[in-house]
Order: C-alpha cells, then sequence, then structure tokens
C-alpha cells in the first residue's frame, strides 16, 4: 500500500482567502455606495434575529457544523439518536431490522415517530421492559459492514497524520470522527451540556408566538436511556429554537424495489433476504449460493466480499447500468455470475423450500437455488420528523404551530426539492439540510456549507432575495436536467464550481462583515489518481477492461465499445468522477 505522498492532500491548503484580505477600514474597490444599497435591497432579511441553533445528527458533517455555529457565538444543541458520535461510521455488529416489502412510506421509512400520551405534562417519562428491538429502532444501526474500507480528507484542524494510508478501514475513520468530536468537547463521555446522545428527534414544526406570528421553530424530543439489563428509560420533551440544522445522513431510508412476487417471498422467508444495510460478515454467507440484486457500490463490494465464502455468487444488475456500475463490478472476481435484471418472483409451491424457489430474468431464463437473496439496491432521503413537508404524508399540527405550510420534500424519498445551494429552504432560510449532496466529499464539503450557514444566520454573510434565489433554484434544475433520482448530484465540475462559489462569496463577506475566511481544496493532483487507483484497483485502470457483464452484454441498450473507449480515452477522468464520489 502506498503511504499518503502528503498529509492531507485532499484538504485544505491553498489560502486564496488571503488573496482578499485587505486592510481594516479600507473600502472595497469595486463596491461604490451606490452599487452596495442597490445590493442590499436585494438581500433577504431574516424576520428574527437567530441566537438558538438546534443541530440534528452527530455525524461528520453535524459536527462540523457545531464548531462553526459555536464559533460564530450561537447558543447550539445538537441531538444525536445514537449513544455516540460518527454518525455512518458507528459500526456495530447489531444490524438494522428487515427493511418491508412492499416499501413502506418513505417518509417513515427511517423510523416511525414515537409521542407521549397526548395531553400529559412534559418532560413525560416511561419505562420498557424487553428494549432491544425498541432501542435499535431508537438508535438506528448504520449501513456498514465489517471489512469495509474507507476514505475520507481530514477535517480542517486535525490533519491526517503524515503517512495514513489512502484506504482506511471503517473502525479508523470511526475513530478519527471521534476524535474530532473529542477535540470540540462533545463526545459523548464529555457530557457537554449543549449536546444529548441518545435523543431522536421526532417531530419539528413551525412555532407560533403569542402573537400568532411564525417565529421560530419547536423539536419534540425522546430520549431513550438503558436502566438495566433488560429495561430502558423514555423521556419526551420539547424545545425551541430560531433555526434548524438537518445533519440526520442521506443512508437512513433503504429501498428494496418492488418487483412481481417478491412479497410472497418475504413473507414466507424473510430470513433469505435482506438489504445491503444489514450486512455485517461475510462468514454468514458460507457455503451459500446468494444472489446479490444490484451493482453499485454496495452490490460490488459485498460481492466480492462473500466470494471466497459462498459457493456460487450470482449478481442481477439493471439494464440502465452506466460506466459508474461498470467501474465497481470491475472489482468483482471473475468467478461471479452477472446476470441481466429479475423481471418476477415465481409463485411459491405450498410448503416448498426457499431454495426451490424460481425467479424469471427479464430475458426469459428462470434461475433457482438461491440460499439467500440481498438486495444492494440504495437508499432514499426520509425525514421522519419533517411530516408535514411531504408531498402526501399523514400530519396533524400540534396545538401553537404553524398550519401554513408548502411541501416541497417528494414522497418518493429521490431528493429533496426548493433548496438554495442544496443548502437553505427557500421558502423559510432558517431551515437547513447539511450533507445532502451525492458526489461529494462529504468531510471536507461540509466546511462550506456549514459555514454559510453559520454567517448567513448571524448576519455576517447575506443570502440573496427569495426572488433571486427562486431564479438560481430554475437554473441549477435546468442544469441538473430537472427533478429526479440524480437532482442532488454534484461530481467534480460542479463540486469544483460549487466550492469556487463559497469561496468567493464567504470571503468576501468576511471583508464586508468580519469573521472567518475559508481556503479552496487543494486543486487536482495527478498523484492522487494514482494512489487512489493502486489502492482501489491495484492500477488495473490503465489496462482494457472486460467483465463478464459485458462479454453477456448485459447493459441492454447502452453501448459498450462507447464505454469501453471511454475507459481507454478518459480512465483519469473516470476515477477523478469516482474519488470524487465517497466510493471506497
Ligand atoms: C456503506 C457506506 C460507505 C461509505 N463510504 C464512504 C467513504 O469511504 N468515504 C466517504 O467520505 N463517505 C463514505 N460514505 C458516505 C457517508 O455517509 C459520509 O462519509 C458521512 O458519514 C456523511 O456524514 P453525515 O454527518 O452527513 O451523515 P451520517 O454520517 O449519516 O450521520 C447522520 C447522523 O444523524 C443521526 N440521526 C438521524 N436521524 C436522527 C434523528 N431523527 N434524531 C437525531 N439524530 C438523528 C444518525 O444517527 C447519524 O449519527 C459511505 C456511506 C455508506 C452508506
Ligand atoms: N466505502 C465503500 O466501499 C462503500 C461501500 C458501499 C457504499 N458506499 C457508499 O454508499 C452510498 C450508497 O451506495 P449503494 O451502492 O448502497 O446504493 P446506490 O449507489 O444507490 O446503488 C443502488 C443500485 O441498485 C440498482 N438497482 C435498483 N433496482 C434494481 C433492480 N431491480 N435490479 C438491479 N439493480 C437495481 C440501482 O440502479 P439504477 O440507479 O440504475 O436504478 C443502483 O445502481 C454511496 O455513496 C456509496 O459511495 C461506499
Ligand atoms: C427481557 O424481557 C422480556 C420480556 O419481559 C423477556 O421475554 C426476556 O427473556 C428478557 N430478557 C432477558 C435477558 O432478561
Ligand atoms: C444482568 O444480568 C446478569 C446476567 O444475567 C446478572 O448477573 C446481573 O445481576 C443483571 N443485572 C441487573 C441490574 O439486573
Ligand atoms: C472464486 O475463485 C476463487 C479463486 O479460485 C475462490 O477462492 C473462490 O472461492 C471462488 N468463489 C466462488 C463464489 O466461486
Ligand atoms: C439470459 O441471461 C442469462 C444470464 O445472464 C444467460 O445465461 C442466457 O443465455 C440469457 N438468455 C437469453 C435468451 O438471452
Ligand atoms: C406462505 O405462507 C402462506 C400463508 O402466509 C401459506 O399459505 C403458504 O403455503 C406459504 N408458502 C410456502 C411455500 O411455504
Ligand atoms: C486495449 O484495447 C485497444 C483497442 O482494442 C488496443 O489497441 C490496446 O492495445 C489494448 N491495451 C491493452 C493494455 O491491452
Amino acid at each position: 500500500m502506498l503511504p499518503r505522498g502528503r498529509v492531507c492532500l485532499l484538504s485544505f491548503a491553498l489560502w486564496i482567502g488571503s488573496s482578499v484580505a485587505r486592510l481594516p477600514g479600507t473600502q472595497h474597490p469595486l463596491l461604490t455606495p451606490h452599487n452596495d444599497e442597490k445590493t442590499r435591497a436585494d438581500e433577504y432579511e431574516f424576520k428574527h434575529p437567530i441566537r438558538k441553533i438546534a443541530i440534528i445528527g452527530a455525524g461528520p458533517s453535524a459536527l462540523v457544523a457545531y464548531r462553526d455555529f459555536v464559533q460564530a457565538g450561537f447558543e447550539v444543541r445538537l441531538f444525536e439518536r445514537d449513544d455516540v458520535p460518527g454518525g455512518n461510521w458507528h459500526y456495530t455488529d447489531e444490524a438494522p431490522a428487515d427493511t418491508p416489502v412492499p416499501n413502506v412510506a418513505i417518509p417513515l421509512a427511517d423510523f416511525v415517530p414515537s409521542f407521549p400520551p397526548p395531553g400529559v405534562d412534559l418532560p413525560f417519562s416511561t419505562d420498557y421492559e424487553s428494549d432491544t428491538e425498541i432501542r435499535k429502532d431508537h438508535r438506528g444501526p448504520k449501513p456498514v459492514w465489517d471489512t469495509l474500507t474507507s476514505n475520507a480528507p481530514s477535517f480542517q484542524e486535525l490533519p491526517w497524520p503524515a503517512g495514513t494510508k489512502w484506504e482506511l478501514t471503517h473502525y479508523q475513520l470511526r475513530n478519527y470522527v471521534r476524535a474530532f468530536a473529542s477535540y470540540h468537547n462533545i463526545n459523548s463521555n464529555d457530557d457537554n451540556p449543549a449536546v444529548s446522545y441518545n435523543t431522536r428527534v421526532e417531530l419539528v414544526e413551525k412555532r407560533l408566538n403569542d402573537q400568532g406570528e411564525e417565529d421560530g421553530w419547536r423539536l419534540w424530543l425522546k430520549k431513550l436511556v438503558p436502566t438495566g439489563n433488560n429495561t430502558s428509560r423514555a423521556t419526551w420533551w420539547t424545545e425551541d429554537f430560531d433555526a434548524v440544522t438537518v445533519a440526520s445522513g442521506r443512508y437512513n431510508a433503504a429501498v428494496i424495489p418492488s418487483i412481481p412476487g417478491l412479497s410472497e417471498w418475504v413473507q414466507n422467508f424473510s430470513g433469505h433476504i435482506s438489504h445491503s444495510r444489514q450486512y455485517r460478515r461475510p462468514q454468514a454467507f458460507e457455503g451459500k449460493t446468494v444472489l446479490i440484486v444490484g451493482a453499485s457500490v454496495s452490490g460490488s463490494e459485498i460481492s466480492r466480499d462473500i466470494n471466497a465464502h459462498a459457493k456460487q455468487v450470482i449478481q442481477s444488475i439493471h439494464p440502465a447500468a452506466h460506466y459508474r456500475v461498470i467501474n465497481y463490478l470491475r472489482r468483482v472476481p471473475q468467478n461471479t455470475t452477472i446476470v441481466s435484471e429479475i423481471k418476477q418472483f415465481l409463485p411459491l409451491a405450498s410448503g416448498a423450500s426457499f431454495e426451490s424457489g424460481q425467479i424469471e430474468l427479464k430475458n426469459g431464463t428462470i434461475i433457482t437455488g438461491i440460499d439467500h437473496i440481498i438486495f444492494a439496491t440504495g437508499f432514499r432521503y426520509s425525514f421522519p420528523f419533517l411530516p408535514q413537508y411531504y408531498d402526501d404524508a399523514a400530519y396533524v399540527p400540534h396545538e401553537g404551530s404553524s398550519t401554513d405550510v408548502t411541501p416541497f420534500l417528494p414522497a418518493d424519498g429521490s431528493h429533496i426539492r426548493h433548496l438554495h445551494l442544496d443548502l437553505f429552504y427557500i421558502r423559510d432560510p432558517t431551515l437547513a439540510f447539511l450533507g445532502m449532496n451525492l458526489g461529494t466529499q462529504s468531510f471536507s464539503y461540509s466546511d462550506y456549507l456549514s459555514l454559510a450557514l453559520a454567517k448567513v444566520w448571524s448576519n455576517t454573510a447575506k443570502l440573496p432575495s427569495v426572488s433571486e434565489m427562486w431564479r438560481m433554484y430554475d437554473k441549477v434544475l435546468e442544469d441538473r436536467g430537472g427533478h429526479g433520482k440524480h437532482f442532488q448530484f454534484l461530481g467534480p465540475t460542479r463540486l469544483t464550481a460549487n466550492i469556487r462559489f463559497f469561496i468567493g462569496w464567504l470571503n468576501e463577506a468576511a471583508v464586508k462583515y468580519g469573521g472567518k475566511q475559508i481556503d479552496g481544496l487543494q486543486k487536482y493532483v495527478p498523484e492522487v489518481n494514482d494512489y487512489w487507483l493502486y489502492s482501489h484497483y491495484g492500477g488495473a485502470l490503465k489496462e482494457n477492461v472486460t467483465t463478464k457483464a459485458m462479454e453477456a452484454n448485459l447493459f441492454g441498450a447502452i453501448d459498450i465499445e462507447s464505454q469501453i473507449g471511454l475507459f481507454q480515452v478518459d480512465s483519469q477522468e473516470v476515477a477523478y468522477q469516482l474519488m470524487f464520489d465517497d466510493n471506497w
């Protein structure tokens, strides 16, 4: 394994910000008073000052936000449903519960919010016996497995030590994230009163003040702590805030496609069918014939991981598979059987075994003799604590909360709408979503987003007017080819452009209003690619690619020749894209 050539190649090194630093009191040469006034008239003005902020989550995004908000002088409260910080990187042998088939409504796909009996005085406590399932549901085990490898750029103030490998175990990443939390005094053993672990946000509502005007947010909170071997105590209460940052992660709601006949199979044989987020160790598949549905990162990495243990690994691929999927498949051993998409699960004969069940592929072939099926079919955005903003969710507002709500969360959970910079809710920018983009490096991109929140909410950077935010949104909508699953996807080109935008905007604001400046990510260095390729593919990307999937032409309509051509011509470009995609 190649060591890291330099400390945190991917993190901040260019002091682009310093080029705009100027002496205090000097006027900005490009802003005449006239221009300045015009700008002000077009700026968004918050109706109420923002002093107290809630952060939902204690994953990497939330921890960065906590740092920036505290530094900006806010009163901050952070709520995390799990018992420790780390988010996605808190691995446990305990796996999430089965994903229901057919899928439950996306707004409830992560958890069903839990409330105290109506009318009771808060805080209200109750004791549970036999708490394993309740605690599991409360904390939400994460979609990480024992052998998962990972990579992440460093947090600004905590560079990876020199010589740190590019490919890390997720245990190393967990330790690193927890060290970052400790550094900011918010680890679970720091007993920082600003932070509530074991506390799940059940509902976020817009609060009405005594005059009946919308004024900030009310959070409904539930804390669940073990009280004995087999018992726990739940306590509900509410807290009010001026602004809310949702940093609850993107991978909380697993999805399994609706395929004819599958429901009956699941009803009869739930133990034989799982989702990739439940995968923990390959030994569970010793000597088994395993069908993996999906060939993105999870599908292909799990396929690879169980290869030495399973009797046979079959992987079913979507016809819409694109070059990114071909890339993931390249890491799958050649003795993997690649098949096309599933058409249906044929009806089970009464009393028949799971193994005798028959699965029909879209091309008419029937496969049978499967011991276990893993659906590596991805995740959807789910915010059970914001039901009022979904297209079709049932929601009865509590007394004292606003009924004036406009949905912006599509019921299928495929994307999030009506955010400025994928960050501020345009209709009320006191609500923000952090870490929701795909095709970015979560750790380093959070720095830009959370600093923007800290500055805008402390009035040391300005949002444009509402009409200008909508105009920018429409442009983004057009650039990204409309709403859909790809809507929050950035990739290197947009990511670079966004970072430039944030640097320009936030550093200019720092010159004008004071406060922290921000550096750029170090620009792309070819060596980074080489390290990445070496550790991920053993350098193989320079060779020509054929996988069994390509040989069998399972990609249907897409032109394999041109895809292979893409590898040859643009392999560095492809690697660069992958590197910016949380892909390890
Ligand atoms: C299998 C897998 C592998 C990955 N590999 C990589 C990789 O190698 N490199 C990389 O950079 N990224 C990788 N990622 C992406 C990963 O999501 C990010 O690295 C990072 O964890 C995102 O941070 P976050 O804080 O936004 O979200 P998360 O880490 O998901 O944290 C969200 C937190 O919010 C909490 N929460 C959720 N709902 C509530 C609620 N209602 N109340 C209170 N708390 C709540 C959760 O418990 C969690 O702790 C991977 C993701 C997966 C699924
Ligand atoms: N560090 C690591 O090694 C690692 C490992 C795993 C995951 N991750 C990260 O975790 C995130 C989620 O990855 P993921 O792989 O779980 O989800 P994902 O990327 O959303 O992949 C789900 C895949 O399932 C496919 N699919 C859906 N329905 C299907 C069907 N009926 N038949 C066949 N295929 C079907 C989808 O194809 P379509 O899109 O064409 O519908 C898609 O390719 C990513 O950010 C990833 O980078 C990282
Ligand atoms: C926990 O409680 C449940 C229900 O009371 C009981 O069935 C179970 O055996 C208990 N487990 C232990 C370890 O005591
Ligand atoms: C928990 O269970 C263990 C083993 O069953 C027992 O020894 C211990 O006394 C129990 N503790 C409590 C607090 O009930
Ligand atoms: C694939 O081949 C390797 C190397 O021969 C072997 O160790 C492994 O068990 C095989 N796996 C499967 C699923 O056939
Ligand atoms: C259908 O796909 C299977 C699995 O890839 C393959 O073995 C078979 O030859 C295909 N059948 C047809 C009719 O194309
Ligand atoms: C599946 O379950 C149903 C009842 O839930 C039963 O009637 C049927 O026989 C079962 N099928 C098999 C194959 O076990
Ligand atoms: C890759 O394929 C091209 C076109 O078929 C061929 O010219 C080239 O020599 C091949 N490269 C390797 C490393 O096999």
